[in-house]
């Protein structure tokens, strides 16, 4: 088969939709399109119908009932139906007491859905703690449970990083929350779907997940709400029609809805066959860099990494040339573009990586139509390109000369 070009490898970021999801989300558009919330018709029953057996296909990809889950547009606005929502709940002042009250726990790490709300709840008066791994990027139960307070009301640490894959120990945080009665959501976004998940022996009280990450639409996620031991409430951020258990109001996205539900299904039939695949992939993307090429570093944990994504840095190439010179496989880079730079990643910085380096790395992220060609041609195409431009590069050549760069003394004439 030849190679078509580009190449995708940038399934952190979204992935395309199974075909089979497309399918079980046609008929909803034209035909079965009620409300349903229309309850005095066959229209909005057999909306209804659908999405309720959507909502047993997500419940169960995640061991939950399926009344705990809540549609919501994607992981952002779970994560913040499910912070915002937890923290005014659980605050410690009483009515007429002032500002809320209330200790949180995160990491700097997360994703800036986690990290905005949590910045928010910060200015209305609540007290975040924002954790900071080591360089292997795992939070462990023994860092939260040394920023715990009398006063801490939430928990919010994600499953897995989506920047480097890196997985934290989150039955191990959820054992801890419920010794110590404190709420614990995690946003799952890069890991349910890719890896088995029990949110009863996992501990969880609140978990956000998004379709676009797992082969289903996108603007359409969910939310899970522990219902027993303990049963977990929330203030909702939207008023209306009373939705979701009142959760969320707002019509619902019954195609999406279909098409995530399906997503699930999927996932759940083909996760372990897929990572194992993923994770040969990965290895011989890594295998290969890591032997051919001196200076360059896998980030994050060497193990508790989600198979399927992998960042490294190179040192001594320039991160722009090194995009640029492999622009025919869509990959991330650790810069962001922010309004008027490029911003090294803040989750490379939040592990130690010097800004050099986190702008010389590439994110890549497989997926479930990655065939082994395409990561051969990835690979080779890595390497050389970090070969030729470091054939251009006078530091790299004092590097090879055994001169230690970066104690240089530079001077500015
Ligand atoms: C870890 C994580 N959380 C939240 C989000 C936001 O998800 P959504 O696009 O569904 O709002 C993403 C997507 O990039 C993510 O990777």
């Amino acid at each position: 088969m030849t190679l078509k070009l580009p190449i995708y490898m940038d399934h952190a970021a979204t992935t395309p939709c199974d075909p089979r999801v497309v399918e079980a989300m046609l008929p909803y558009f034209t035909e079965k399109f009620g409300n349903p919330g229309s309850r005095n018709h066959s229209f909005g029953w057999e909306g209804e119908d659908a999405v309720d057996n959507a909502r047993r296909q997500v419940a169960s990809l995640i061991g939950a009932d399926r009344k705990e889950i809540i549609f919501t547009s994607g992981s952002t606005e779970s994560n913040n139906i499910a912070i915002k929502g937890a923290a005014n709940m659980y605050q410690k002042a009483g009515p007429g007491e002032g500002k809320p009250r209330g200790h949180i726990i995160t990491e700097i790490i997360e994703h800036k859905a986690v990290l905005d709300p949590c910045k928010r709840l910060e200015k209305e008066g609540f007290d975040v703690t924002y954790l900071e791994p080591g360089p292997d990027g795992v939070i462990t139960r023994a860092m939260v449970e040394g920023a715990m307070r009398d006063d801490t009301i939430l928990v919010t640490i994600m499953w897995a990083n989506n920047e480097i894959g890196v997985i934290s120990e989150i039955p191990e945080i959820g054992a801890l929350c419920h010794e110590k009665n404190v709420v614990f959501h995690t946003d799952a976004t890069q890991w349910v779907g890719k890896a088995p998940t029990d949110v009863n022996t996992d501990n969880i009280d609140l978990l956000s997940m998004s379709g676009h990450k797992i082969y289903g639409p996108k603007g359409v996620g969910a939310l899970y709400v522990r219902r027993r031991r303990p049963r977990i409430r929330l203030v909702a951020l939207q008023e209306g029609g009373g939705q979701e258990r009142g959760f969320r109001s707002g019509t619902l996205n019954v195609t999406g809805i279909v098409g995530l539900g399906k997503a699930c299904e999927l996932c759940a039939a083909e996760m372990d066959s897929e990572r194992d695949r993923l994770l040969a992939l990965r290895k011989k993307i890594e295998d290969k860099v890591v032997s051919e090429l001196d200076v360059v570093q896998v980030n994050g944990h060497p193990e508790r990494r989600m198979p399927h994504l992998t960042n490294i840095s190179f040192g001594f190439v320039e991160g722009e040339s090194l995009m640029m010179a492999t622009k025919e496989i869509a990959m991330s880079s650790g810069s962001a573009c922010t309004s008027a730079s490029l911003e090294p990643s803040y989750v490379l910085k939040g592990l130690g990586v010097g800004d050099d380096l986190a702008h010389s790395s590439l994110r890549i992220s497989l997926g479930r139509w990655t065939t082994e060609e395409e990561v051969d041609y990835a690979a080779n195409k890595i390497v050389e390109a970090v070969r030729k431009l470091r054939d251009l590069s006078p530091l790299y050549d004092m590097h090879q000369e055994g001169i230690d760069v970066s104690k240089i003394e530079w001077q500015a004439h």
